[in-house]
């Protein structure tokens, strides 16, 4: 039986305004998507692409002027699904006379959960996101990259099956950055679906297995990273193994030193250099290490948006 997606847009448009206040053109204009379940999913594009209009109609807080949403297998609108849902909206707006576990406590009061599952849940969620130490702070005294933790905190509460986050990385110091791919990661371990919007493309190359780049309300691509970058090649990264790479060196693309006994080496990707290097592999566990090249998504991305702007530098829409 085929699996039912976590999300689904089929034809999914939005015009903003009403009557002749109409803007001419739809902000979101028949997108078409499918998230499967367990999947990192990345949802890019410049600046008014469309991003945060379709992480609207999914939260159904706006509602599409055609096409249909669905999450977790049930339209967006259904009340049941809300619960199994976390979500951290582009500007989130917090009380700033609330402390950070007063505010989390509303949350979960918010969500149902009875004060014992709360008096567990609060501290965990808290830990997860490396805000112990000032669950009693007032809000007010937070600096955006803390508010964006505690944001981050609520929308996990209820242990999600599906985590929405708009701009999730947004203001973050490079740490702040690392932690929030450290918890995408560990709550898509514990089995939750993350479909999250970004400009930082290397991050989303690290920690996504899909993508999907939208531009002036169109979709332009979206699928498994794998399969929408092209491949760079296979480097294979050598420890102790100046023996080895005499014997690789003649048919490597590049050779690298990178340490007393440590080599990178690249090769083109056939079928025979991928079976060849796998065998090298199992035969010397430990000593070596096979790791595919991908084009970057950021190298990507720009070819994508200037094709579609037919040329123009795509590169404006950078941050
Ligand atoms: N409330 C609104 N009323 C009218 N137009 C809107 C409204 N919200 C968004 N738009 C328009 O819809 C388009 C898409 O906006 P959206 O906020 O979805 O973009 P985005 O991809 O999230 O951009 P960003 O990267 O800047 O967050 C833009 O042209 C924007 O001007
Ligand atoms: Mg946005």
């Amino acid at each position: 039986m085929e699996e039912v997606p976590v999300i689904k847009t089929e034809s999914l448009s939005k015009r903003y305004g009403v009557l002749f206040w109409k803007k001419k053109n739809l902000s979101l204009d028949q997108l078409s998507i499918t998230v499967p379940r367990g999947a990192v999913f990345g949802f890019l594009g410049p600046n008014g692409a469309g991003k945060t209009t379709t992480i609207k109609l999914l939260m159904d807080l706006i509602h599409p002027t055609s096409g249909s949403a669905e999450v977790l297998g049930k339209p967006v609108w259904d009340p049941s699904v809300r619960r199994r849902i976390g979500f951290l909206p582009d500007a989130p707006a917090f009380n700033g006379l609330m402390t950070a576990s007063e505010f989390l406590n509303v949350c979960a009061k918010l969500l149902k959960m009875s004060k014992a599952e709360r008096k567990k849940r609060v501290p965990e969620v808290l830990e997860t996101v490396r805000m112990t130490a000032s669950a009693d702070d007032k809000l007010g005294g937070f600096s955006r990259g803390m508010l964006q933790r505690i944001g981050v905190a609520q929308a996990i509460l209820n242990k999600p099956d599906l985590l929405i986050l708009d701009e999730p990385l947004l203001g973050l110091d490079p740490y702040g950055r690392q932690e929030l791919k450290r918890i995408i990661r560990e709550q898509n371990k514990l089995g939750t679906t993350v479909f999250f919007s970004s400009h930082i493309l290397a991050d989303v190359q690290e920690i996504c297995d899909h993508a999907a780049i939208l531009n002036r309300g169109r979709l332009l691509c979206s699928g498994k990273l794998g399969d929408l970058l092209g491949s760079q090649g296979i480097s294979v990264r050598l420890t102790d193994g100046d023996d080895l790479v005499r014997d690789l060196l003649p048919e490597a693309k590049e050779c690298q030193k990178k340490g007393p006994h440590e080599w990178e080496l690249t090769f083109e990707k056939t079928p025979d250099s991928e079976k060849r290097l796998q065998e090298l592999k199992e035969k010397h566990a430990g000593k070596v290490e096979v790791v595919e090249q991908w084009e970057s998504l950021e190298d990507f991305f720009f070819e994508k948006i200037e094709q579609d702007n037919g040329g123009e530098a795509g590169k404006e829409a950078k941050e």
